[in-house]
């Protein structure tokens, strides 16, 4: 996958750096540079993302030929590493921006303590292969066909072109290669990396582990680990522990993301609270297949963060010639906690990663059928939700499973991706019109690399799915995985999807995932390259998407895979939204939420207000309330509108008018998790700031009120102090003494008294700077 530059390099700073070598430039040059900085940083001024006071400057990638050091610096962050006596990539610093005007010394590689510690593990390495009495997790090794397993890597050139840098290394001794790539992102400081390894010797070999890359912390006894953990319906649980020395393995073996963790982490220093204040790093892979962050703390507290293809059971044959190319491992510093982590993040996702980055188009108010009719869906009992959701101001309606082959339960029909002519007699077309002349666009479920054993499909193809011949082919949710490493089921399945999109008017896409693998063979590849499957399925998934946007460049997507298990930064370069659970309970969703935006932003985020009581926990809730915890997301509503009354559509109607209001603040601007849930709390408050500062969004939840005790004062942040804003109760209330109007300041400081009693109670605010229509 390519990752695009960002627009504010400043191309000039690049002078410097001489391609493909490891020369320097003189000191006349480097003052003139260094002025050239400071002249921009000034210029720059503050950034939007760092309202805290940090300041701007430009980007740079420089390399210093006498030292030997590169020093990456952009927005508030620099990056350095340099290339000790050994040849070997070694991690200085990472963190808050240093002046280009410091100096850094030369890196020189560290002693072991013992025998028992050999120099290559006490220092801490870019990249590091296996090789050398190397024990920590290394980022790439290889098994050669004479035998020899041991590869040591060596700096062999390099070179800067705007923001982006390349190194490439090499053994000590064979023609294998690995070039290391560096993107900065201006805006965020935010690095994407990944790894190419090449066989240029004249025998195949096996890669047998490869990653990304390895991040390094300095050494420090109080660091925190953060993670993001889950099952289906019960994603993105944020864990908090501290880090001791040994190795945390996260890691997929699911064959895609997974909803047990989250490809992403942050390690906090400091505090154990450190929403505002702490250093915190923070990563996430860019990969939707199998994959592995090693976490690994050594005797000495050095830190090391090691991400890419999952090892276990893992193997790549390269032939001479050939290479391969790990995800893309990206990470980022944040000097204000984990919100300004989770801030900087969004905004990479939105303005540099997401497939629309460049033109974001705000999520339309979203129907779909699912909770509301299951598989039993027809013409007439879709037109018919379809009219009542047009009522209420919904922008898109998508029916989703049961439209297509035998589909009337989950044991058949996945596989058969023709519309269903008895639920269908003349095909969507007729509903499609219908949807577009209540003025709603058409979106559309499929699963498409499932197939159930009961379909055409299956019968005609039963070696299209992944399994080992001879063996039983485990089955989950009735369905099994079709092996889309394979051509010809990637031509078939692009093929399929395009037609779809040729023959009817569909605006939207959601594509459901709803199992992870078993028997994940691929019997008509050659033994020893079967095993590729782990990269070339997820390499074709992203190609089916990527020709699909090509050939149909209207069409969005939605990433589900029975809720949040395919979320990850690489499938959100594809899709446009994604689905983060299928529990729609709104307390719930509360703490699934919170969880989902420490990693993605909530732009990302569908949120449906469904039936009450709710399917998962029975839990009984106002309407209201369902809508303001869907409110702080994309908002979508899935409740079966047959059921509902007039004063439900008088409701729903209103709310979805004010969302619509303030949907490119919640979905675009910053968040701050003001009072986080927490089983020990009953409130939970968020905020939403535009990027102008000019609107902010607050919604406040009470579980239940105890001892007669008054909402906590809520203080806001991110506002301009010294302007004032009006404030607007959208839904819930405020005790009487808060003014109609007050300055950024008050809000901030003094601060916001909601009137909240009961249980499941809410309130939305919106504060609009005045002077702004
Ligand atoms: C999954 C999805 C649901 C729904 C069903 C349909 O569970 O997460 O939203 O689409 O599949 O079968």
């Amino acid at each position: 996958m390519s990752f695009k530059s960002t627009t504010r390099t400043v191309k000039h700073l690049h002078l410097s750096k001489k391609i493909g070598g490891d020369h320097g430039m003189s000191r006349g040059w480097r003052t003139s540079l260094l002025f050239f900085l400071l002249l921009m940083s000034s210029l720059l001024g503050r950034h939007p993302l760092r309202a805290e006071g940090a300041s701007q400057a430009a980007t740079s990638i420089l390399y210093d030929a006498q030292t030997r050091v590169f020093r990456i610096s952009a927005a508030d962050v620099s990056y350095i590493f340099g290339i000790n006596e050994r040849q070997q990539l070694q991690s200085i610093y990472w963190g808050q921006r240093l002046p280009d005007s410091d100096p850094i010394a030369a890196a020189r590689a560290a002693g072991g303590s013992s025998s028992f510690d050999l120099p290559v593990n006490a220092t801490q390495q870019e990249y590091v292969a296996w090789g050398g009495g190397l024990y920590v997790t290394p980022d790439v090794k290889i098994s050669f066909a004479d035998g020899n397993r041991d590869l040591v890597l060596q700096y062999a050139s390099h070179q800067i072109v705007g923001n982006h840098l390349s190194i490439m290394l090499k053994d000590v001794q064979r023609a294998v290669f690995v070039t290391l790539s560096y993107t900065v992102d201006a805006e965020t400081g935010i690095i994407a990396r990944n790894a190419r390894v090449e066989n240029r010797t004249d025998a195949a070999l096996t890669v047998e582990e490869m990653n990304a890359a390895t991040w390094s912390l300095p050494a420090a006894t109080d660091y925190q680990l953060d993670q993001l953990t889950g099952k289906w319906a019960g994603e993105w649980n944020l864990q908090r522990q501290p880090l001791h020395p040994g190795k945390t393995m996260m890691e997929s073996r699911r064959g895609s993301t997974g909803d047990e963790i989250n490809p992403w982490f942050a390690l906090e220093r400091g505090a154990a609270q450190g929403e505002q204040s702490n250093d915190v790093w923070f990563g996430a892979l860019g990969w939707s297949g199998s994959w592995q962050i090693a976490v690994e703390q050594d005797y000495a507290h050095q830190v090391r963060i090691t991400g890419g293809y999952d090892a276990f059971d893992f193997a790549y044959r390269l032939a001479p010639g050939e290479s391969l190319q790990s995800p893309v491992f990206y990470a980022g510093f944040a000097q204000h906690g984990t919100g300004e982590a989770s801030r900087l993040l969004h905004h990479y996702e939105l303005h540099t990663l997401a497939p629309q980055h460049e033109h974001w188009r705000t999520r339309p108010v979203l129907y779909n059928s699912w909770e509301a009719t299951g598989f039993d869906v027809d013409q007439a009992g879709q037109e018919a939700l379809a009219e009542k959701a047009a009522s209420i101001g919904v922008e898109r309606f998508v029916i989703d499973d049961g439209w297509f082959g035998q589909r009337n339960n989950d044991h058949a029909g996945l596989g058969d991706w023709y519309v269903n002519p008895k639920k269908f007699p003349r095909g969507l077309k007729p509903l499609i019109d219908k949807v577009h002349s209540l003025h709603m666009d058409f979106g559309l479920w499929v699963e498409p690399e499932m197939v159930n054993a009961d379909s055409d499909l299956y019968r005609a193809h039963p070696d299209w799915v992944l399994n080992f011949p001879g063996r039983p082919r485990t089955e989950g949710r009735n369905q099994m995985v079709l092996n889309l490493a394979r051509p010809d089921v990637r031509a078939y399945l692009y093929g399929v999807l395009d037609h779809l999109l040729a023959t009817y008017d569909i605006a939207f896409l959601k594509w459901d995932y709803n199992r992870n693998w078993s028997e994940p063979g691929w019997p008509a590849a050659a033994p020893e390259d079967a095993k590729k499957v782990y990269v070339a399925y997820v390499q074709n998934l992203y190609g089916i998407l990527g020709q699909l946007r090509a050939a149909h460049p209207g069409v969005e997507v939605e990433s589900c895979s029975g809720g949040g298990a395919r979320v990850d930064l690489g499938i959100v370069q594809l899709t446009d939204e994604v689905w983060p659970s299928d529990n729609t309970d709104p307390f719930d969703r509360l703490a699934i939420q919170n969880g989902f935006s420490y990693a993605y932003a909530p732009g990302l985020m569908m949120a449906w207000v469904t039936d009450s009581p709710n399917w998962v926990n029975g839990r009984s809730t106002s309407l209201s309330y369902r809508f303001l915890s869907s409110m702080q997301g994309s908002l979508g509503i899935g409740a079966n509108l047959n059921h509902w009354s007039a004063d439900d559509f008088q409701t729903a109607k209103n709310l979805i008018a004010q969302y619509k209001q303030i949907r490119q603040t919640v979905q675009q601007g910053s968040l701050y998790r003001l009072i986080e849930p927490n089983a020990d709390s009953p409130y939970v408050v968020t905020e939403s700031v535009a990027p102008n500062r000019q609107q902010a969004v607050v919604f406040a939840f009470l579980h239940s009120s105890q001892q007669g005790l008054a909402y906590p004062p809520v203080y806001l942040r991110g506002l301009d102090p010294s302007v004032n804003y009006r404030l607007k109760v959208l839904d819930g209330s405020l005790n009487d003494s808060a003014p109609a109007s007050a300055s950024g300041a008050f809000w901030m400081h003094y601060g916001l008294h909601f009137n909240l009693r009961g249980d499941y109670q809410a309130a939305a605010l919106l504060l609009e700077k005045e002077g702004v229509q």
